[in-house]
């Protein structure tokens, strides 16, 4: 193909929430030494991209205008010098530190693994960023078959993927959410217990055996939890310790960038042989991102939500969660 000199892109000019967010086209630069062009098919939404564009994040200072987004999937369309191993044709997850929203994009092949078969493009496209927080979090609490580990919001995008490998690795899960994913969590051998008042007794209830380490991905009383349940506090990992792993993961310094691609490769390997699923709960098409993150940002999503650049029905479908939620 022809490479174009421009690309649809999503970027925004101030701080705000999801309204702020402008579909446009940008330069697309053709790819110098060691870079791809890549056309995107599937591209992930984050807290922390939300976070940063609201204003809240402030350890953020990159100029206006700002692109959006760090996990994406796609095809090499062209590729510069030096980059074996990504051929033109290849299928690739690739992960930036924002800019992921976009039809094309040009990355160096340091950001790159290889797409396997077994993992669908909208899998691929949401990786990234949840995918290698959730394995830096259990490689940090070296979660293992002596564990018995709590993980709050676990049906969520992050949480589903911790509970799921923290059980391929022998431990025992515990995972807190609303009653609407109790069937969800126990088909993927977690046993839930629901979040609120009470929910250190219903964790006792559920580890009669005791709690050896606690994941708070939600973030509000993990602390005063994670001390009643007698965890000790190099096994407990808060929300904001979860903040300071995504954030490294969108740091742009080489040894960051090599860590982030590592563990995107361990995590794509992990998913490539079922060993967690990601489900995806939620498909828009790129136009539609603000809608996208408007759905996120509700904090109900189970597993994740992405966006597609060649959604193969542009139609609204309306999800089981909006039927529930609006006879709620
Ligand atoms: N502190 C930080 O810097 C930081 C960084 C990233 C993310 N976070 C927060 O961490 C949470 C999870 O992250 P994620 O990326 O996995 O998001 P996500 O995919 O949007 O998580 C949604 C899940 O959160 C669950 N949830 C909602 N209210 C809850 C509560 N009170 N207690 C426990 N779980 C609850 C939901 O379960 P139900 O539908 O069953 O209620 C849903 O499955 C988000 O709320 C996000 O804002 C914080």
């Amino acid at each position: 193909m022809k490479l174009p000199s421009d690309t649809t892109i999503v970027e925004y000019d101030q701080p705000g929430d999801p309204t702020v967010l402008r579909v446009r086209r940008g330069e697309l630069r053709p790819p110098g030494d060691g870079e791809v062009t890549v056309e995107v098919v599937t591209a992930g939404i984050s807290h922390i991209d939300a976070y940063v564009r609201s204003g809240a994040e402030k350890d953020w200072d990159d100029p206006f205008p700002r692109r959006s987004g760090s996990d994406f999937a796609g095809i090499v369309v062209a590729a510069g010098a030096g980059t074996a191993g990504f051929p033109v044709n290849s299928e690739v997850i690739g992960h930036v530190r924002s800019g992921a929203q976009a039809a094309f994009l040009t990355v160096g092949i340091d950001r790159l693994v290889r797409r396997p078969p077994t993992v669908t493009w909208e899998i691929a496209g949401g990786l990234y960023l949840a995918g290698v927080t959730a394995l830096d979090t259990l490689d940090d609490l070296k979660i293992g078959s002596d564990d018995t580990v709590v993980i709050s919001a676990a049906a969520g995008g992050v949480g589903s993927i911790e509970a799921q490998i923290a059980k391929h690795r022998g431990a025992r899960v515990v995972g807190t959410c609303g009653r609407r994913n109790f069937d969800y969590l126990r088909q993927l051998g977690i046993t839930p217990v629901q979040y609120g008042d009470g929910m250190a007794d219903r964790i006792r209830a559920a580890a009669p055996a005791g709690v050896t380490a606690f994941i708070d991905n939600f973030g509000q009383d993990g602390h005063a939890l994670a001390a009643d349940l007698g965890v000790p506090a190099g096994k407990f990992r808060s929300s904001a310790a979860r903040r300071e792993v995504e954030m490294a993961l969108l740091a742009e310094d080489a040894a960051s960038v090599a860590h982030g691609t590592q563990q995107l490769e361990k995590i794509t390997a992990l998913a490539a042989r079922r060993a967690f699923t990601l489900l995806i709960s939620g498909h828009y098409a790129l136009d539609d991102v603000a809608e996208a993150y408007a759905d996120l940002q509700k904090l109900h999503s189970r597993g994740k939500v992405v966006l597609g650049t060649k959604p193969v029905n542009p139609r609204r479908i309306t999800k089981a969660r909006d039927i529930a939620e609006a006879r709620a």
